[in-house]
């Protein structure tokens, strides 16, 4: 073992959570290159640890003290990748191939992308965290999931260090979901990630509220990236609060799938209930669901529903990761009490 790494001990989390939760590290270490990275697994392997690699944060909720070493993956750079096997026809050339370093800031890289022309990531504006934790649950927003532009992603295993590539079929994308939530959960770190973007844009305006911003902006215009990706960054810090001045992790829960015999008798109740078809399901809006049950703006301590949009918790100031557990239990089970319906947590809890 050749570590030359500094390890840092029982190192402060509190502003590594967009949550803000109060919390340390037993272990903490930063890594900047794959070699880096390796040398941290090798020590986590020596103590015995199951190690936890650590993005922007913003999917996360801590609730104790985290007993293991945490790794801030700060793997930078992006570049755009000549295809070696570009064929001649039009559609294949139009294609422009782009990889970025886990530790690239998400935003940041989707910005860069639309500088470079390329197109297919502009709904997924301002989605705090880091490229590497993208594909854990495949991250999405008005109407668009990386799944959609994703080719493959370089890993290293936990347990071997070994390099391993994995494609999209490999990752297995639900939503909000992939393998690395499933069943190879906690084996693997992802180092990068390559997409395939377009080098013609389609604008994707199914969300309602998206396609009436842009077309009051615009006038019926066709939009460029950088519109859209504006438009939809509006609409995010109009609707979401910004984890600067209030503690939150995006949505608590995810929005449950229902079958159609479901969504009959619930609507028979509910005649307003929002829910959208999704293959063959429906998926409910949890927000709605919350704040039918009259918990939009609830708070108990620190913790609570944000004002605006009841799937958010938020902390005010001094909640602890367990409050916010409890928090979101009592949620749950105001919800399947009411609609009988399961919410299931989105982010992951240590
Ligand atoms: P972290 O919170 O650091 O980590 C999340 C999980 O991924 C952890 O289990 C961690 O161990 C693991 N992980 C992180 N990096 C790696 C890596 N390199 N290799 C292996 N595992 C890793 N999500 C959406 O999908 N759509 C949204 O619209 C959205 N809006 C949000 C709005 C706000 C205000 C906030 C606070 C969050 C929102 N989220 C949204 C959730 C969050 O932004 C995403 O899940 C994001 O991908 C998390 O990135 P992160 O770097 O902060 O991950
Ligand atoms: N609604 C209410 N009351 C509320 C909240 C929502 O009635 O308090 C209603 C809204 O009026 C709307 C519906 O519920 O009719 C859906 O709300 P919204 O458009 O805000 O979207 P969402 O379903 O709550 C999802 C994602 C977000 C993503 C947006 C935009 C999940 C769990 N959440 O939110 O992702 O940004 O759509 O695509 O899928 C995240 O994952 O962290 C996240 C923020």
């Amino acid at each position: 073992m050749n570590i030359s790494l500094t390890i840092l001990e029982n190192y402060p989390l509190d502003s590594l959570n967009t949550l803000g939760l109060k919390a340390s590290a037993r272990y903490f270490v930063a890594v900047t290159t794959v070699t880096e990275l390796k040398d941290a697994l090798d020590f986590a392997r020596s103590k015995q640890l199951n190690p936890l690699p650590l993005g922007g944060g913003s999917n996360v909720v801590f609730s104790d003290h985290i007993d293991t070493l945490v790794i801030a993956i700060n793997l930078k750079g992006r570049r755009t990748i000549e295809q070696k096997d570009k064929q001649k026809d039009d559609q294949k050339n139009d294609i422009i191939r782009v990889q970025a370093g886990a530790g690239e800031n998400w935003h940041d890289f989707v910005r860069w992308t639309l500088e470079q022309k390329a197109y297919g990531l502009e709904n997924l504006s301002l989605i705090p965290g880091a490229v590497g934790a993208a594909p854990i649950q495949n991250i999405g927003a008005y109407g668009v999931e990386i799944k959609d532009s994703f080719v493959a992603l370089d890993a290293v295993s936990i347990d071997t260090g070994e390099l391993r590539v994995f494609t999209a079929q490999d990752c297995a994308f639900g939503y909000r979901h992939s393998v690395f939530k499933g069943e190879l959960c906690d084996q693997y770190i992802i180092t990068s990630v390559t997409f395939d973007l377009n080098a013609r844009l389609t604008p994707k305006l199914d969300y309602g509220h998206l396609n009436a911003l842009l077309n009051q902006r615009l006038k019926g215009q066709t939009p460029t990236g950088l519109e859209i990706s504006q438009a939809v960054s509006d609409i995010r810090q109009d609707k979401l609060p910004d984890p600067k001045d209030l503690g939150n992790a995006g949505s608590f829960f995810k929005n449950p799938m229902i079958s159609d015999t479901q969504l009959k008798v619930l609507r028979q109740s509910y005649p307003k209930l929002v829910a959208y078809k999704t293959g063959t399901q429906w998926k409910l809006a949890a927000g709605w669901l919350i704040d039918k049950a009259g918990l939009r703006g609830f708070r108990q301590g620190d913790v609570g529903t944000y004002e605006h949009q009841a799937l958010v918790l938020v902390n005010h100031g001094q909640a602890t990761g367990k409050e916010v557990i409890a928090f979101s239990a009592m949620i749950q089970q105001k919800v399947m009490d009411q609609f009988g319906v399961l919410l299931e947590r989105e982010p992951r809890i240590y």
